[in-house]
């Protein structure tokens, strides 16, 4: 498994395309900040359920919202493609895992959650949890960049990207770009205060 981090590519992308390679070092950004925290737990350190808990609750509402449905309407169009048919078990297996990644994101955040309402609970759980959903998201974003979004970037014309800019809903990401204080105060504030690690 290449976990390798996801470089910052040249301006040369389409539009849409340029938007979840944002949204990948975006969330990339946030799984490194999680799996610091996750050592600081295992290390016996204090820990912030709150902050980790809006950490997912951003994941869960931005990749079920936004981030994978425009993903998924990109892949319908581009893997029906004719010579695209070699590669069907490669769009089974990111249409399946958008699920199982939301699956695992929940279950991380209800063990999570147990610990904030005092349930004696292991932090050896938690752990397990969470590193199971980091591991399988770099995973799954290191297959996007380095295998979907080359494929997609060959086999897609000016005009299906012209009619997927139209169908797509556009929504502005509520923390790394909106920033709305309101629901994700504690994240902004602890990105703002770790922005040099
Ligand atoms: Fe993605």
């Amino acid at each position: 498994m290449d976990l390798a981090p996801i470089e910052k590519k040249r301006g040369d992308m389409r539009p849409l395309l340029e938007k979840l390679h944002r949204d990948h070092l975006n969330l990339t950004r946030l799984l490194d900040l999680m799996s610091n925290e996750l050592d600081a737990l295992c290390a016996g350190h204090e820990s912030d359920f709150d902050l980790k808990i809006e950490m997912l609750d951003y994941i869960e509402h931005y990749a079920e919202q936004v981030h994978h449905p425009t993903e998924d309407q990109i892949n319908r169009v581009a893997f029906r493609k004719k010579s695209m048919k070699e590669h069907v078990a490669l769009y089974e297996r990111i249409s399946r895992e958008h699920g199982d990644l939301l699956g695992l994101a929940r279950t991380f955040r209800k063990s999570l959650e147990g610990a904030v309402q005092g349930e004696v609970l292991l932090r050896e759980e938690v752990e397990t949890r969470g590193r199971e959903f980091i591991a399988l998201q770099r995973q799954h974003l290191d297959l996007e960049e380095h295998e979907v979004f080359p494929l997609i970037e060959a086999v897609l014309s000016d005009k299906d990207w012209q009619k997927l800019e139209e169908e797509i809903t556009h929504m502005d990401d509520p923390v790394f770009l909106r920033q709305d204080y309101n629901r994700f105060r504690s994240l902004i504030d602890y990105l703002k205060a770790h922005e040099n690690e």
